[in-house]
Formats: structure tokens, sequence, C-alpha cells
């Protein structure tokens, strides 16, 4: 249920989990040479995994005609916002306003309370990265826009912080700022609710805000945050069938 280090959750069965290990060793001990491994990394990519790539590509053309920078709220090991950087290198190298900014503790969960419920058996901490993440999140994100075209201009940026405070920071900080894309990940009421609050004034008609555990039972918590600052009533919770428990909304 819990994974040994950094106390996050996973639902696999036991057969999953087992092939999913076998995966990793292969992975470890893998017999394609270094010049061609990262070719090659489809290998390893389950249909899951996949699936979440998937997602991503469909809300990136979702915001394409849209204009405003991409956030993220709950990092973690960062691979969300590889993804974006990526996809913006596909479908818009040259757009200088697509900036990808990511918020995290880099710590865990901050501010996990009553409201959350028990299921999850998380705390403050839980889904913890290793100390020092955010530098080496830092690096890979700078190889990630040397890739492609326009990498003199830094693009992405990581703000680390409890996002009860950083989020209307930031804002405040870069008033000028427009929201096409954001991506709700932090599980937990508090940030989110005050992520949400946070940009609100930011978004325009036609942005597109992402949710990771919306109606999940193990993380009630996000779904009362979007029902206290938008109304649930007031929102198209819409899904793509590939990807089971991601949800978004297009602001109208
Ligand atoms: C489920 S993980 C995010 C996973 C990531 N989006 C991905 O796709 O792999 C949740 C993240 O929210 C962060 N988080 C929780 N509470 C926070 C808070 N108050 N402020 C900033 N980050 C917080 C945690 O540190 C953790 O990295």
């Amino acid at each position: 249920m819990k994974t040994d280090k950094h106390d996050a959750i996973i639902l696999s069965s036991t057969d999953e989990k087992d092939a999913n290990q076998q995966f990793v060793a292969d992975l470890k001990d893998t017999p394609i040479p270094d010049d061609e491994l990262l070719a090659n990394l489809g290998l390893y990519l389950s249909s899951k995994n996949l699936s979440r790539i998937l997602f991503f590509n469909e809300i990136y053309k979702k915001i394409l005609h849209n204009h405003g920078i991409m956030v993220e709220f709950g990092v973690r090991w960062g691979q969300t916002l590889a993804i974006l950087s990526a996809l913006r290198g596909i479908f818009e190298p040259f757009n200088r306003h697509r900036k990808i900014v990511g918020f995290d503790t880099f710590d865990g969960f901050k501010g996990m309370g009553d409201i959350d419920g028990d299921k999850s058996g998380c705390s403050d901490g839980s889904y913890s990265v290793v100390p020092g993440y955010e530098e080496y999140l830092n690096g890979i994100l700078g190889i990630h826009e040397q890739l492609n075209p326009m990498s003199h201009i830094q693009r992405y940026e990581l703000i680390k912080g409890d996002a009860t405070k950083s989020v209307s920071e930031y804002l405040a900080k870069h008033p000028e700022t427009i929201i096409s894309l954001a991506i709700f990940d932090f599980d937990i009421y508090k940030p989110t609710k005050a992520a949400l609050q946070a940009i609100k004034p930011h978004l325009c008609k036609g942005s597109v805000l992402v949710f990771d555990e919306l109606c999940d039972d193990y993380f009630p918590g996000e779904t009362i945050a979007l029902n206290e600052v938008f109304g649930l009533n007031n929102v198209r919770i819409q899904r793509y069938p590939m990807a089971a428990r991601i949800s978004y909304m297009v602001v109208e």
C-alpha cells in the first residue's frame, strides 16, 4: 500500500508490483549501451505510465491557442514538469511566454488536517523526496530546455515552500501572470484551497485546470477545496478514458 521510503501510496496489485519491480531491475541492469538508452526508454513504459503522458499531450493541445503560463501544484520528482517541457518543445518551441512553474515544499505534505480524512494513512512529511532534490530537478529541467530552441531564455522555475504562502507570494511578485494551465496535485485540502484562491484572478476563459484526486476517497480534500472555491455545480469536470484518475475543467 505504501512505498518503503517517502510514504507514498501505491494501489497496484501484487502481480503489478512484481512486474514493475522486474522492470526496475531490468532497467538498472540494461544491456542497452548508454548512447542508445534514452531513445529506448519506451521499453520500460507500462500502459499505466504511458497513459499519464498521453493525457498531458491531450491537455497541452487544449491550451495551445490560449496565452499564459503553466503551473503545477505538487511537483514531487518532477516528471510532469519534464513532460510539459518536452511537449512545449514539440508544439511551440518559440513561445517564450509559456513559462513552467512548479510549487512544492520538496519536503512532503504540509498542512494535512482532519478534513483530509485518514484513509490514506498519510501525514505531514508523506511524499517527501530526497534532500536537495530540487537542485537535481533544476538541472534536469535545464537540460530539457537546452535540447530545444531558445535555450538562452530560462522558461521554468521551481518555487520551494509551503504553498499556502508561496503561491500568493509568487503572484504578488508577478502580477502580469496569466495562467493557461494549472495542475493540482497537492492531494490535500489546505494548500489546494490556498492555490485555487490565489490563482482565480489570474485565470481567463479557456484556462484549463487539471486535478489528480477529484472524487477520491483517499484524498477528499482536493474535491472539498474545489467545491469551496468554484462550486461543483458551476464547473464541468471532464476526463479522458485513457487516464483513470486525472480529470480537468475548462474555465467557461
Ligand atoms: C502526489 S505528490 C505530487 C506528484 C507529482 N505531481 C507527480 O506527478 O509525480 C504531492 C506533492 O505535494 C507536495 N505538497 C503537499 N503539501 C504541500 C504544501 N503545503 N506546499 C507545497 N507542496 C506541498 C508534496 O511535497 C508532494 O511532492
